[in-house]
């Protein structure tokens, strides 16, 4: 029950309502793209009109455009914590971790600590700061990070340290990172930390204030149901002499008489953004807190995840790669004889959209991301279909690299 006394099983089928790909498929791929609300496509469906009728640019609307950035900053930081003029928009995670990876000065030797279960995400970024710099990028094994995440990662530090570079979910577990014990192991080394943030905006609770992480680069698209071309990236305050603007656009710098970065994280903001996309993440954010509640669909999902985690240790031939208890929507397994890209592909022809992920030393797996939007009878669903699945064998290729990465 609600707050408000309306049932879960209404404020769902409400909800469901506004999400029109819930009743095409069994949606279970927001670790790729999350569902779109349609109230969210009406605002840049209205926007696009605009622009086309009145005109792009009238008076009235730069100073639009500003207002509406600083509406979304102060959105960002009542959601997650932080403070406004510390959230940079910015177009998609990538984008966040190459702002804050390039914007610190690197020294010959130094180091950066990471894990084997990173996205190229981040690893790509990463691994060309190393190259340029002559840095040397150390990787944590951390099995499926059910284990001691931080003591796997504390193993790898030393004096040479800058950095620690991580996921808070890792998109081939699911496993959560613990980011307050890492943070605060990272500073007695005098390192600081980057988050990759792709899996967990709007899927896993954080305050980015209290979690002492310097850096969190997240995704409008996936779990937070937004339009592609969006995201945030927050930069505490106390890093923005750490981590300085790489590529500088007029409009996020002080022009009046001096040339300097703008207040705030803004200065990491590169631009021209498309007016109606940026509207949809407003529109998004406000959706999402006002009809659907933030605190109610982070419960929501760990327990239909669990639900799914159960029904799928309940299924023979199936290993499940993701940890109890530390997860929270991105569910991972395997179906005997059957490759996950075919797990993937069959289970679409039964009206079921999950992903399969693949990106060495990661392990191959078929991925399920339960969202708040499932119904329990969607989630029980789909662990039927897992275990109906005919067991054939492997049978297809390896598909191009780009495939293999996307989401
Ligand atoms: C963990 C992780 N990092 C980074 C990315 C890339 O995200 P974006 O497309 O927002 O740059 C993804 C997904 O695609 C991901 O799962």
């Amino acid at each position: 029950m609600t707050t408000s006394g309306e049932s879960d099983v209404d404020k769902v089928r409400r909800l469901r309502a506004q999400l029109p790909a819930t009743a095409a498929t069994g949606y279970f791929n927001a670790g790729t793209n999350g569902p779109l609300p349609k109230p969210v496509y009406d605002v840049m469906v209205a926007a696009a009109e605009r622009e086309l009728t009145a005109g792009r640019i009238v008076p009235g609307v730069y100073e639009g455009h500003a207002q509406r950035n600083d509406r979304i900053r102060e959105l960002l930081a009542e959601l997650f914590g932080g403070k406004p003029h510390e959230f940079a928009i910015t177009r998609s995670t990538t984008e966040g971790l190459n702002i804050a990876l390039n914007g610190i000065t690197w020294h010959p030797r130094d180091e950066i600590v990471t894990t084997t279960l990173e996205h190229p995400g981040l690893m790509v970024p990463l691994s060309v700061v190393a190259h340029g710099a002559d840095v040397t990028i150390r990787v944590a094994d951390i099995g499926d990070g059910s284990g001691d995440v931080v003591a796997e990662v504390e193993r790898l530090m030393s004096s040479r340290t800058r950095l620690v570079a991580l996921s808070h979910v890792l998109w081939s577990s699911g496993a959560i990172a613990p980011l307050r014990e890492i943070a605060a192991m990272a500073e007695r080394y005098g390192a600081m930390v980057i988050v990759d943030a792709a899996q967990s905006a709007g899927q896993v609770p954080i305050n980015l204030e209290e979690s002492g992480v310097a850096v969190y680069a997240m995704a409008g698209q996936k779990w937070l149901c937004g339009p592609e071309g969006t995201g945030a990236l927050y930069v505490r305050e106390s890093r923005f002499a750490d981590i300085g603007p790489t590529h500088v656009r007029y409009a996020q710098s002080d022009v009046s008489g001096y040339i300097l970065p703008a207040p705030g994280a803004r200065r990491y903001e590169m631009g021209e953004a498309y007016a109606p996309s940026i509207l949809g993440m407003e529109a998004t954010l406000l959706w999402l807190r006002d009809e659907v509640g933030f605190d109610w669909l982070y419960r929501r999902i760990a327990a239909l995840a669990d639900r799914f985690l159960y029904g799928l240790s309940q299924t023979p031939g199936v290993t499940v790669h993701s940890p109890k208890g530390k997860i929270g929507g991105l569910v991972c397994f395997n179906v005997e004889g059957l490759a996950p890209i075919d797990v993937a592909a069959a289970l679409y022809e039964r009206g079921q959209t999950i992903r399969y992920v693949a990106y060495p030393p990661g392990p191959e797996v078929a991925r399920a991301s339960v969202g708040w939007w499932n119904t329990e009878e969607e989630v029980d669903g789909l662990v039927a279909d897992i275990g109906a699945l005919e067991r054939s064998g492997p049978t297809r290729a390896q598909p191009a690299d780009a495939e293999l990465v996307a989401g």
